[in-house]
């Protein structure tokens, strides 16, 4: 399968599908193009280092749905099987969605539905809650809504700060997003109403 992975900044979670990919972890898999909104995004960077297609496509004040399609266009050039979001920090517009049904992938850093949106540990920290964790999902035209492929959980420690936390739910991220990769183009899981279950 070809992934398309899409960010705006930093994009460990993209090094970490790409380590994935190159420890012989996702097999049949592998990063046909990345693509963000910033040509100034560290991982765009650290994309080329590893000689991956990086492109930046910055909205430059056009419209969501125009830029969307520009984005689409990109996708479809390098023949992207699945999308993978990751630190995308754009709302997708029903169009973008809609070309990719079932294809498109997000991590957020929460366990929704609680606390979607931006910052979502600083949101669980501040809540007091005692289990925080991350979801993969389905994105659909709702935002962090999607069908849920997995969640990780993580303690909030007493000595805890969001920074600490962020971190803990970090590195959980990072083995998360594989796992709903493999998860996804295993063929293995169908969808049930709102549940990713394995098939019969
Ligand atoms: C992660 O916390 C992810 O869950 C959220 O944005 C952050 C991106 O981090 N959607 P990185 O760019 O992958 O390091």
């Amino acid at each position: 399968k070809r992934l398309g992975i899409l960010f705006s900044g930093r994009g460990s979670n993209f090094l970490a599908i790409a380590d994935s990919i190159a420890a012989g972890k996702l097999l049949g898999c592998e990063i046909a193009v990345v693509i963000s909104n910033k040509a100034d995004a560290p991982g765009l960077a650290a994309a080329r280092d590893r000689g991956l297609a990086a492109v930046a496509i910055e909205a430059q004040g056009r419209k969501r749905a125009e830029h969307d399609a520009t984005i689409v266009a990109c996708l479809r050039e390098h023949h992207v099987d699945l999308i993978c979001l990751a630190g995308y920090m754009r709302l997708l517009s029903p169009e973008f969605v809609q070309a990719f049904p079932q294809r498109i992938l997000n991590i957020h850093p929460s366990l929704l539905p609680a606390f979607p949106g931006l910052d979502a540990q600083h949101q669980a920290f501040d809540y007091g809650v005692q289990v925080a964790g991350c979801t993969v999902h389905f994105v659909d035209e709702q935002l962090d809504h999607g069908v849920i492929v997995l969640q990780k959980t993580v303690p909030v420690l007493e000595d805890d700060d969001a920074q600490t936390l962020s971190a803990r739910i970090l590195e959980q991220e990072h083995l998360a997003y594989s796992e709903a990769i493999a998860r996804v183009i295993s063929g293995d899981y169908e969808f049930a109403g709102r549940r990713y279950v394995r098939k019969p």
